[in-house]
């Protein structure tokens, strides 16, 4: 189940509808009808304990994500047109939709891209970066002891809700950004490496106010064969969400 998924991440959104049947029973949210899809997660929803809670993984997933893809579909209920484009593409061309639905197009196609890269990050044991990635961030942001502290800082620093990155080009120059809200790279046509979810509902539940131990706490459940091959994508120039 594994393989699929992670194949249809790095392809795009679209592909996902063909492992959606593979959906966890934990999911309890209705199935989407329509042409946007909640991706399985592909792992159990405790595979990030101790450092991100069962439930958390659950709400967050099935619910709020979930919350996203129904709203998108929705609205292609209404603009058919939506479904002939893949997330990055709707992000990219927010200028080129109605104006009546470009917000909630950004909040929730936003959602749809930034979460389906979260999930596909985690489940994994943390350590440290290997091979080209590992190069890449000593190169561009100063090592990985260095980036983590500035990703950290930058997580704390987003007041209310957003996101932090690490985006990469297709020369496969890593830069760090945050975002608010839902708001994602792929509307500037970047690509997203990694990136953390500094919403309160990914951590409250465990972890309340204490959004530092979160951050801190995240890199313990990161899964760099994963980030590996989404920077093989990004400088392929084949990485989706
Ligand atoms: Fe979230």
């Amino acid at each position: 189940m594994i393989q699929p998924s992670r194949r249809a991440i790095l392809a795009g959104l679209p592909a996902l509808a063909a492992v959606a049947m593979a959906r966890p029973a934990f999911a309890q949210a209705p199935a989407a009808t329509g042409p946007f899809t909640l991706p399985p997660l592909p792992y159990a929803a405790n595979a990030n304990e101790p450092h991100i809670d069962a439930q958390t993984m659950e709400l967050h997933h099935g619910r709020h994500h979930q919350a996203f893809v129904t709203t998108l579909n929705n609205l292609a209920r209404e603009h058919t047109q939506l479904a002939s484009l893949s997330v990055p593409d709707l992000l990219s061309k927010l200028n080129e939709m109605p104006e009546g639905i470009r917000t909630a197009l950004r909040n929730n196609a936003g959602g749809h891209a930034n979460h389906s890269m979260f999930w596909t990050i985690m489940g994994g044991r943390g350590g440290a970066p290997t091979g080209e990635v590992a190069e890449a961030i000593t190169r561009d942001l100063g090592g990985f002891d260095k980036m983590k502290t500035d990703f950290n800082a930058a997580g704390v620093g987003r007041f209310g809700s957003g996101w932090v990155f690490v985006t990469a080009a297709r020369d496969g120059k890593l830069s760090l950004s945050t975002r608010p809200n839902q708001d994602s790279p792929l509307m500037d046509g970047q690509r997203v490496l990694l990136g953390n979810d500094v919403w309160e509902h990914a951590y409250y539940l465990k972890y309340q106010n204490r959004r530092p131990d979160y951050l801190n706490a995240w890199w313990n459940v990161v899964n760099w064969e994963r980030v590996a091959e989404r920077y093989a994508a990004a400088k392929a120039g084949t990485l989706g969400v």
